[in-house]
């Protein structure tokens, strides 16, 4: 129920309603976004990161989660027996959200054999809790060139331009595949692509099915991997990687998640598609992750000698619910505010324009609950409103048609999102960075590939809407044509685990004491 506060905070964002509708708020300027985000954002507090002390990023700022993960007691040791694995395939996908189902259907393409390891089931990944939509310049009045703009100045002009070009260049002909898998995307009358902006898009380049995008989208794609009958190892993680004699990537050691059974798994290329990092909640944030969100490729690769790129970078979305607390920290699509919400505070102003991009929303809405604070108390902190009836007054019947899932999810808890604002709050979405890959996807491991969200450096330091469930499928597809490929012409030599060991010499000598159990595989909090 609303407190008092609430009510009365609530009654003005009703009474300015009107006027807040009319109003136009400006964009800022580069310098206030500099300045905003210097003070703000929760990435640029340095006391919270530490710089690793081994591994290919020795001296590099992490958040000191991860840290300890990277630096962390791994779970077996190198003297396990995998001279007779119980499988052997030529390519092993570790992790079967969009990323790893595209790269399944793409390396089987190739002719090569497949086997996928997920540590939950097929499709229980972020891709299934993606929202607002995928982005693609395939209208007349857009082009790749003018996405690549979009995004290069959204992610700070860090991004690596040969990942960010193949992005961009290859979206139209992603949504197309999608299509032709039978993704249903929205369409109008005349059966056009509806698309609406995202933040900082310079173009309605969003295609979407509905607020469901990401659920759509995986349920098309793990249908066409069943039908192709890949084998699928479900509850199995990887705990570690294995190397050959020559230090590629030969496979991985898995684990049966039920009984915890080692085994081991002989590849001629892996590819890595484990997802993020959310349930980590770096500095206490919720977050709009799924449950298996704990950073695993990350470890497993980092140990083997793949290089990571700003992975002191974290998405944190500016609309997370705010309240009721059961849904705290879920994710409020962007769309919403594609669709005409405006942020209001608590005494009922519009204070900042609605689509600037995601770390700009997130420190501004952080200003106006901190140092500002003109926030409404809530449960477990502040939040903000964002003005939902604003999209009815717009369109009547919109959030019916466009975020039937918003209307549902906040519907549970008696709040009818059409006729009473939401509160929001930022929560911890994605990580821009991840491992450093090549625009075929390899990392710094010969034959090991990864693709989605553990991947970095395709969006720089920020990332916009819609790109993400763009990354999975582009990088996902290259990655699964490229390991394919590679397989064909890979004899793998005499597996090892030696890295293990050479990983914990330069632990030792670096006097790191590190007793966290690595990889994470599940948040602390699971029930064990
Ligand atoms: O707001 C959203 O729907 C999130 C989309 C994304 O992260 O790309």
């Amino acid at each position: 129920m609303y407190t008092d506060e609430m009510l009365k905070s609530m009654k003005r964002v009703e009474e300015n309603r009107e006027k807040n509708f009319s109003f136009e708020p400006r964009r800022m300027t580069a310098e206030e976004k500099e300045n905003l985000l210097l003070e703000f954002h929760p990435d640029y507090i340095k006391s919270e990161f530490v710089n690793l002390s081994v591994g290919g990023n020795k001296g590099g700022s992490v958040p000191t989660e991860l840290a300890a993960l990277l630096q962390g007691k791994g779970r077996i040791s190198s003297d396990l027996d995998i001279e007779n694995p119980e499988y052997d395939t030529d390519v092993l996908i570790i992790g079967c959200g969009g990323a790893g189902a595209s790269a399944a259907i793409e390396a089987d393409n190739t002719g090569a054999d497949v086997l996928i390891v997920t540590k939950l089931r097929p499709g229980d990944a972020n891709t299934m809790m993606a929202e607002g939509g995928i982005q693609a310049a395939d209208k007349e009045n857009d082009s790749p060139a003018v996405h690549f703009v979009d995004a290069y100045g959204g992610g700070h002009f860090a991004a690596k331009k040969e990942l960010l070009y193949k992005l961009v260049t290859e979206a139209p002909d992603a949504v197309k595949w999608l299509e032709g898998l039978g993704v249903e995307f929205d369409k109008d009358e005349n059966g056009n692509m509806i698309t609406t902006h995202g933040g900082g898009t310079s173009r309605k380049r969003m295609h979407a099915a509905k607020d469901y995008s990401g659920a759509e989208i995986m349920r098309t794609l793990r249908d066409e991997v069943l039908n192709r009958k890949i084998p699928i190892l479900d509850f199995t993680a990887a705990v570690e990687l294995i190397l050959d004699e020559n230090g590629r990537a030969a496979g991985a050691v898995l684990m049966n998640m039920e009984t915890g059974k080692i085994f081991a798994a002989r590849a001629k290329t892996v590819i890595l598609a484990t997802g993020g990092a959310g349930r980590l909640h770096y500095r206490g944030y919720p977050t709009s992750n799924h449950y298996g969100a704990t950073a695993d490729g990350l470890v497993l690769g980092y140990r083997a000698g793949a290089k990571l790129i700003y992975a002191d970078t974290l998405q944190y979305h500016p609309t997370g619910a705010a309240y009721p607390q059961q849904i705290f920290g879920a994710l409020v699509t962007e769309k919403v505010r594609s669709l005409g919400a405006k942020l209001v505070n608590a005494e009922g102003q519009v204070f900042m324009h609605p689509l600037e991009t995601r770390d700009v929303s997130a420190a501004a809405i952080i200003r106006e609950c901190t140092a500002e604070n003109k926030g409404v108390k809530t449960v477990s902190g502040t939040g903000v409103w964002l003005d939902t009836p604003m999209i009815e007054m717009r369109e009547k019947g919109a959030i019916e048609r466009r975020i039937p899932a918003m209307l549902r999810m906040f519907g549970e808890y008696g709040i009818d999102i059409r006729r009473e604002p939401i509160l929001v709050y930022p929560t911890l979405h994605y990580q821009n960075g991840g491992l450093d890959i090549d625009a075929q996807c390899e990392t710094a491991v010969k034959n090991l590939f990864a693709a989605g969200e553990v991947a970095g450096g395709i969006h720089g330091r920020n990332r916009l809407m819609g790109n993400s469930l763009l990354d999975i499928i582009v990088f996902g597809r290259n990655a699964g044509r490229n390991a394919g490929n590679r397989a064909k012409t890979t004899e793998t030599g005499t597996l090892t685990l030696k890295h293990i060991d050479k990983f914990e010499e330069e632990k030792r000598t670096a006097g790191v004491r590190e007793e966290t159990i690595t990889p994470a595989l599940l948040p602390d909090y699971a029930r064990r």
